[in-house]
């Protein structure tokens, strides 16, 4: 007989999942109803309007995707682009390249923007990449979490604007740990994560759409290639008068989100970035004491995601793995060009407290004399 899940608990320090507040688990285990039922299309238009504040927006189309992350990623370029129009997205990591892939994929020509990793993108370079052609929409990622930078968007955005073309930005890691500003920064689409700093398990990502983006998909001259993420038809399950079903709304994972950003808004978004800040300043000083020496310039840090050398002498996997499972604490290893040479630990959510810091620098501390 298989035995029931008892996994030993962990401390999540890692790029995501972070920890998940009991409330929120508790919110998963409220009774099903149907996902169709005038109680849940209240509980709905709740987590509708707590995912604008938390956007700073004002965007009616503003809800959450029925998967993670990259679905919610895949979302904003299958319905922005058809074949044959071109999109310019920036790289300063494996989401970028990520993002290039799917563009691939939608028939779309590329251009891309490079940035060295650990850096910001340049804006002289999208600068350059906007007068060489005119693209539908310019793509960055907010919070590259394979690197630790946080992306500067406001002069790029304006840049994109000038330009005509849409401003579609990845905040999967950045949304609930430090300002994301969705209406004031002219964003025309948006998606993040739940498992990064709103603290939720994985499984949902919130996006958010302006209307001159709105107006782009009503234009389509072709259908949208994927039937899951086709927004005409998502748009009227989450906001339209009827809410006409498109597909089987994933009710419990709602519930997380409820509650999730129930408590980020107990908290408030200033208090909840201060804390962030302010914590990533506790463990930056602790690992550099301990003589870690930080990927980004400080100017560019992400709080809740600091990517840090590896030093000589230390072996990648061995380190991760006695953190893992004498001080059950993960932390993450490095991704593509960091592989092997960085280790990237995670401050988000219910994970950026003084004890998460305290103990993950007292481990190292034990497992690196
Ligand atoms: C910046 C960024 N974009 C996109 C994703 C993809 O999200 P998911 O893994 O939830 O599909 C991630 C996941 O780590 C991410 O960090």
């Amino acid at each position: 007989m298989t035995k029931e899940l008892k996994p030993v608990a962990r401390f999540l320090m890692g790029p995501g999942p972070s920890d998940v507040n009991p409330r929120v688990l508790k919110a998963m285990a409220t009774p099903m109803i149907g996902h169709l039922d005038p109680q849940f299309i209240q509980i709905m238009d709740e987590v509708m309007e707590m995912t604008r504040q938390l956007f700073q927006t004002k965007n009616q189309v503003t809800s959450v995707i029925s998967a993670t992350g990259s679905a919610g990623m895949e979302t904003c370029f299958v319905n922005l682009l058809e074949p044959g129009d071109t999109a310019i997205i920036c790289v300063s990591g494996v989401f970028g390249n990520r993002m290039c892939d799917i563009v691939e994929r939608c028939g779309a020509k590329l251009v891309r923007v490079d940035a060295k990793w650990g850096e910001p993108v340049d804006p002289v370079q999208v600068k350059k990449a906007l007068e060489s052609c005119q693209p539908k929409l310019v793509a960055i990622v907010h919070a590259e979490t394979s690197t630790g930078v946080l992306q500067p968007l406001e002069e790029i955005s304006k840049m994109v604007h000038d330009a005509g073309a849409l401003f579609v930005v990845d905040t999967v890691t950045s949304l609930a740990g430090t300002q994301v500003k969705v209406d004031e920064w002219g964003i025309d689409a948006v998606y993040s994560g739940t498992q990064k700093c709103i603290s939720a398990p994985p499984g949902l990502s919130p996006v958010s759409f302006s209307s001159k983006s709105l107006e782009a998909m009503d234009s389509r001259k072709t259908k949208v290639q994927s039937w899951y993420l086709d927004l005409s038809m998502i748009r009227k399950y989450w906001t339209g008068a009827k809410r006409a079903y498109h597909h089987t709304g994933p009710v419990s994972m709602i519930y997380s989100i409820h509650e999730a950003l129930r408590i980020v808004h107990e908290e408030g978004l200033e208090a909840r970035f201060a804390r962030h800040k302010l914590n990533h300043e506790k463990l930056r000083d602790g690992l550099e004491e301990m003589g870690f020496e930080f990927i980004v310039a400080p100017g560019y840090r992400l709080p809740m995601l600091n990517a840090v050398k590896i030093p000589s002498g230390f072996d990648d996997a061995t380190v991760r793995s006695r953190l893992l499972n004498e001080y059950n604490i993960e932390i993450g290893a490095g991704l593509g060009d960091f592989a092997g040479k960085v280790w990237r630990i995670g401050l988000m959510g219910e994970s950026c407290t003084i004890n998460h810091i305290n103990m993950v620098l007292a481990a190292l501390k034990q497992i690196m004399v």
